[in-house]
C-alpha cells in the first residue's frame, strides 16, 4: 500500500516511521511511505507557504499555490486524497478498516489556521478528525491515521487474530490482561486464567469485556447492546 503525506514539517515523520512495526513494514516493503515537503513547491523566494486570511481573523491560512503545485507534481490520481483536519467526519475502527481497502492514500497536514478552501474544492475526497480537540498541527493526526490503517495490512501484525479480538471490534473494549508471576506484590492474577478451561476462559474473557465497556464508555455498550437486539 502506498501512502503519500503533505506537510510543512517534514522532519517530523523522521523517527515514527523508523520505529516499532510502522518501520519493519516499511523495510520489509510491505508499505511505501514518502512525505512531500509542501515548502520545496512554493514559489516564493523566502518559501512561505502561508499568508493572512482573506475577511480578517486571527493566525495564517497555507496558501493555494505551494499545494496545488505539490498535488500536480506528486498525485498519480489513484490515490483517496484526505485532509486532516478537525473539522473532517470522526476517524473510527470502521473508517480504519474501510480505508485499508485502498491502495494509495494520499494524506494532507494542515497547520496554522488551516488552508484555502480551493485546495479543498480541488483535491481532497475526504476531511478527517481524529477527535474533538485541536492539534498544533495534522502531522500528529497523520501518523495516527497511517498506523492504523496500516495494522489492517495484511502481513503487518505478528499475530492477525489479535486484530479480531481487540477494542472496538464488535462494539466492546478489550479484556484485560495479564503475564507472569501469578502473584505480584501481593495481587493474584484471576484464578480462571490459571484454570487452562479454554471455554471457561473464553467466556469469562467476553464478560470482562461487557463489564469494561459498561464502566467505562456506556456510548459503546449501548451501541453492543442495540447490535444485540437487532440479531435477535
Ligand atoms: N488538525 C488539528 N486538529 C486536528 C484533529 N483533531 N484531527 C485531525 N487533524 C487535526
Amino acid at each position: 500500500m502506498i501512502f503519500r503525506i503533505y506537510s510543512l514539517f517534514p522532519e517530523f515523520f523522521e523517527s515514527p516511521l523508523k520505529c516499532g512495526l510502522l518501520g519493519k513494514a516499511i523495510t520489509g516493503g510491505l508499505i511505501d511511505v514518502s512525505v512531500v515537503d509542501i515548502r520545496s513547491y512554493s514559489l516564493n523566494k523566502h518559501r512561505r507557504c502561508d499568508d493572512y486570511p482573506y475577511g480578517g481573523g486571527s493566525g495564517m491560512v497555507i496558501m493555494p499555490e505551494p499545494l496545488f503545485a505539490a498535488f500536480e507534481a506528486n498525485e498519480t490520481g489513484d490515490s483517496k486524497v484526505i485532509y486532516m483536519s478537525p473539522s473532517g467526519s470522526l476517524l473510527n475502527q470502521g473508517v480504519v478498516k474501510r480505508l485499508s481497502k485502498e491502495k494509495e492514500i494520499s494524506i494532507l497536514c494542515g497547520n496554522y489556521e488551516g488552508i484555502d478552501q480551493r485546495v479543498i474544492d480541488s483535491f481532497v475526497d475526504e476531511e478527517i478528525s481524529i477527535g474533538d480537540y485541536v492539534l498544533s498541527g495534522g502531522e500528529f493526526a497523520a501518523l495516527i491515521l497511517l498506523d492504523s490503517v496500516a495494522r489492517y495490512i495484511p502481513g503487518f501484525m505478528s499475530n492477525e487474530e489479535s486484530l479480531i479480538e481487540e477494542s472496538f471490534e464488535s462494539d466492546l473494549l478489550e479484556y484485560p490482561q495479564w503475564t507472569r508471576p501469578a502473584e505480584f506484590r501481593g495481587h493474584k492474577v484471576p484464578e480462571v486464567l490459571l484454570s487452562g478451561d479454554h471455554d471457561k476462559i473464553k467466556n469469562w474473557r467476553h464478560e470482562k469485556r461487557i463489564e469494561k465497556t459498561r464502566l467505562k464508555r456506556p456510548d459503546l455498550y449501548k451501541k453492543y447492546l442495540e447490535r444485540l437486539l437487532l440479531r435477535e
